[in-house]
Parts: structure tokens; C-alpha cells; sequence
């Protein structure tokens, strides 16, 4: 019985082959009449067996954090290659409000996501039948993927719905515990805090915004209806996000370590070059206690594992060390078999140089340390000055998004019979 099963489907196999050969002879033969083989072998080619499933995802992608990330790992999952689009400033403007990363450095985020293989710049915010079809035809897409959130236009219908009619739509969960919203609603809510009573003590209200221990999730007396959101770590997010592998034998050890608070462009373009410098990049992340005896009370923005998350995703990463020392320490270097540690020119505590205790004095003593020339000048700061300084457009983005959501809700409950 198995082997008739094992000889048939081997006819098959043959049969295919000649199938394939022949109608590869065919267009080859006739390729003036290109336009009327073009029908059946792009049926052809649908079917074949070995052809990659290739999946469409789109977004803004504006502050960029680890919930985009575990989408695309998500949208990953269901292709084998994963085509990205990234929406242009221009619509973004139209749609939400002025994007915080302007195109250039959110195309470096997404490209940079380690389970995205290809990137569209400029993308419609609203899948339009035209670029629909483009996708399909020129891109050769199999499914649009998007989370259950919903996708709402300005006029108030479902951005999918073409897609969804079409019959290539997949959807994917949404990541709880996070969003642009809610990490706009955190500086925001600092911000406004400091400005408002310079004499209180912001720890404690820091503590509350970066770690994800509160309990109520509105912000009480703002009015701006801004959500907190309560961000719950577990081990397999971790596992999911990791590459699993240690170095090979002999592979050269590179070091890089830091907050990465709010993770940018900056960070991903200085983690390339220190990549490259070796064969595995080890990234240690400091502390929440670290990051706030250097940087202020009211910093990190992201808490440990929502850092060590995002710089997890990134392809120039191969491990990290969630909680690591300020100083880089003898220990550490031997325990990792450390061959080069490095830091960027660019980076909110290149103070240390000036400190009594300079962290890098180890390895700077080993003759192993190296200054790197950040490629971008961007920090955390910067970011959280271009959102400040947005402030008002922001404030009124939040309240639009959380109306719109609000009816989308309210229209699904209504809608739920189907
Ligand atoms: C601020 O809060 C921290 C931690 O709760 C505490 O150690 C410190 O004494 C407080 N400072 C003031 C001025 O209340
Ligand atoms: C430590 O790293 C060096 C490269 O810098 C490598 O040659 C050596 O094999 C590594 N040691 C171990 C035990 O892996």
C-alpha cells in the first residue's frame, strides 16, 4: 500500500516536471504571443508547489515599538516572505496628524525588523483597488495581513474591505499591553507633570508610567482620555523574539550596551555598524534603576523588557543581556569571551568620559574598546522633543483616535451577530 502511494505520487512528480518543461518550451517558443500565456501561467504558477507564500502587511509604523514588531512576526508566520509597506508622511499627515519619524527613518526601522524581507516605501494609507491589484500582480502577494484592531478611515469604513471582499485577507491578533498611543500618552503625561509642579517628587509617577505597575488605565483629571497600558511580560514573548543560537566556535564577540529607551533609527544604524565589526552582537540593556540614575527619574519611557523586546527584533542583534551593569566589568568580558567593546559617538551619556568611574575603563585598559561614529544624530531626547513639541497636534491626534476607536467598538457590539 505505501509503496503504491510512494510510486503514484512519483508519477506525479514526473508528470509535473514534463508539465513544467513543456510549458516553460512553449513561452519560451512563442514569446511574441507573451499577452495570451500570460493568464495560464500565472494560474500555473500559483499552483506550484515550491513557490514562497508571500504575505502584505502595511502601517505607519511612527514610533516604532515592540507590539509592530510582534505583528510582523505574527504576519511572518503566516507566508514565507513578508513584504512590508510603510505609509508616507503625506498620508499619515492626512489621516492621524503629523508623524514623529519622518519616512527615511521609519523605512530604517521596518527594514530593520529581522522578519521582514521586503520593504515599499510610500504606501497608501487606505488599500486602494490599484494598489491592490499591484500588489498582487506586480509584487506577487498572496494574502494582506492586518491585526484586529480596527483600521477605520477618515470617512468612517473599513480600510480592508476590498481585500477582505477579494478573499485575501488574513488577520492576526493584536499585541495587548501597547501602543503609539500609549507611549505618547506616557511623555506627554510626564511632561505635563514636571511643567505643572517643578517641586514634586516625579519618581514615584515615573515608577507608575515605565513599569507597567498601575492599576487604573485612565489618566485622571488630563481630560485627553490617554491610556496607560499595563504591559505583562512572559517568557515565551521572549523565546519568540530570540534568535536561540550562541556564537559558533571562534566567532569574534562585539559588545554594545545602553538604555535603548524608545528604540530609533539612531540605535538600529549604530547596532549595523557594531555588527559588523564581528560575528555575534551581544547588546546589554541597563536597568530601569540604571537608566534613571543617569538619564532622571523620569526616564526610561520603556521598561526593561519592553526594551530588551524591540532590540531583540532587530536583524543586527544576535543576543541580549536583560539588566546589565553600568560598568562593563573584567568578569563580564571573560564570562562572554568579549573580543570588542564599543560605543557611539552619538548618545545622551557620553558624559562619562568626565566621571570619576568611566565604565568602559576596562576594556579601554584591555586595549578593546572602540569609538564608533554614530551614522544619525538621534537620540531618545530627540525624540521626545519632536513629541513635545508636537504637543498640541498630538494631544488632539489621541482624542481623535480614541473617538474613532471608540465607535468602531461601539459599531461591533452593534454588528455582532455575523
Ligand atoms: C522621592 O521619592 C524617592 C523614592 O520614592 C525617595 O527616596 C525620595 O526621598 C523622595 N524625595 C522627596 C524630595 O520627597
Ligand atoms: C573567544 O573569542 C575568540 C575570538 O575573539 C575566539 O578565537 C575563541 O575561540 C573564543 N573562545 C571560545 C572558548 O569560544
Amino acid at each position: 500500500m505505501a509503496v503504491s502511494e510512494a510510486g503514484k505520487s512519483e508519477n506525479l512528480q514526473t508528470t509535473k516536471l514534463i508539465a513544467t518543461w513543456l510549458i516553460g518550451g512553449v513561452v519560451l517558443g512563442v514569446s511574441a504571443l507573451g499577452v495570451y500565456f500570460t493568464f495560464p501561467l500565472g494560474k500555473w504558477r500559483m499552483k506550484k508547489k515550491n513557490r514562497p507564500v508571500r504575505v502584505y502587511m502595511d502601517g505607519c509604523f511612527d514610533m516604532m515599538h515592540y507590539g509592530h514588531c510582534n505583528a510582523l512576526r505574527q504576519a511572518r508566520a503566516l507566508g514565507d516572505q513578508l513584504v512590508v509597506g510603510v505609509v508616507s508622511d503625506a498620508e499619515i499627515t492626512v489621516n492621524k496628524g503629523p508623524p514623529v519619524t519622518p519616512l527615511k527613518e521609519r523605512m530604517i526601522m521596518v527594514s530593520a525588523v529581522k522578519w521582514v524581507d521586503e520593504v515599499i516605501p510610500d504606501a497608501p494609507y487606505a488599500i486602494t483597488e490599484e494598489f491592490m491589484k499591484k500588489l498582487f500582480d506586480e509584487y506577487d502577494i498572496d494574502y494582506i495581513i492586518h491585526g484586529d484592531d480596527p483600521c477605520i478611515l477618515p470617512d468612517g469604513t473599513d480600510a480592508y474591505a476590498l481585500a477582505k471582499k477579494a478573499g485575501r485577507y488574513k488577520q492576526i491578533k493584536r499585541t495587548e499591553g501597547v501602543s503609539s498611543t500609549d507611549i505618547v500618552g506616557r511623555m506627554l503625561l510626564c511632561v505635563r507633570e514636571r511643567t505643572s509642579s517643578e517641586s514634586q517628587n516625579h519618581s514615584s509617577l515615573q515608577r507608575q508610567f515605565s513599569h507597567g505597575h498601575n492599576q487604573n488605565s485612565e489618566d485622571s483629571g488630563s481630560g485627553s482620555g490617554t491610556r496607560i497600558s499595563q504591559f505583562l511580560p512572559t517568557s515565551r514573548r521572549i523565546v519568540q523574539f530570540s534568535n536561540g543560537k550562541g556564537p559558533g566556535p571562534d566567532a569574534r564577540i562585539v559588545y554594545i550596551d545602553g538604555a535603548f529607551d524608545l528604540f530609533h533609527a539612531g540605535h538600529v544604524e549604530i547596532l549595523r555598524l557594531a555588527r559588523g565589526l564581528g560575528d555575534f552582537l551581544l547588546v546589554g540593556i541597563h536597568t530601569d534603576q540604571t537608566v534613571s540614575a543617569h538619564r532622571g527619574a523620569h526616564r526610561p519611557i520603556m521598561n526593561l523588557h519592553e526594551r530588551s523586546l524591540s532590540v531583540l527584533a532587530c536583524r543586527y542583534v544576535d543576543e541580549v543581556i536583560i539588566g546589565a551593569t553600568w560598568e562593563v566589568s573584567r568578569d563580564m568580558i571573560t564570562t562572554f569571551n568579549i573580543s570588542l567593546v564599543v560605543h557611539g559617538t552619538v548618545a545622551e551619556d557620553n558624559d562619562f568620559r568626565k566621571e570619576k568611574c568611566n565604565p568602559y575603563d576596562v576594556p579601554i585598559s584591555m586595549g578593546i574598546f572602540k569609538l564608533l561614529d554614530s551614522p544619525l544624530d538621534i537620540t531618545t531626547s530627540t525624540i521626545i522633543k519632536r513629541i513635545v513639541s508636537n504637543h498640541e497636534a498630538y494631544l488632539k491626534r489621541n482624542e481623535r483616535k480614541t473617538e474613532s476607536e471608540r465607535r468602531y467598538y461601539e459599531d461591533k457590539t452593534y454588528v455582532s451577530g455575523d
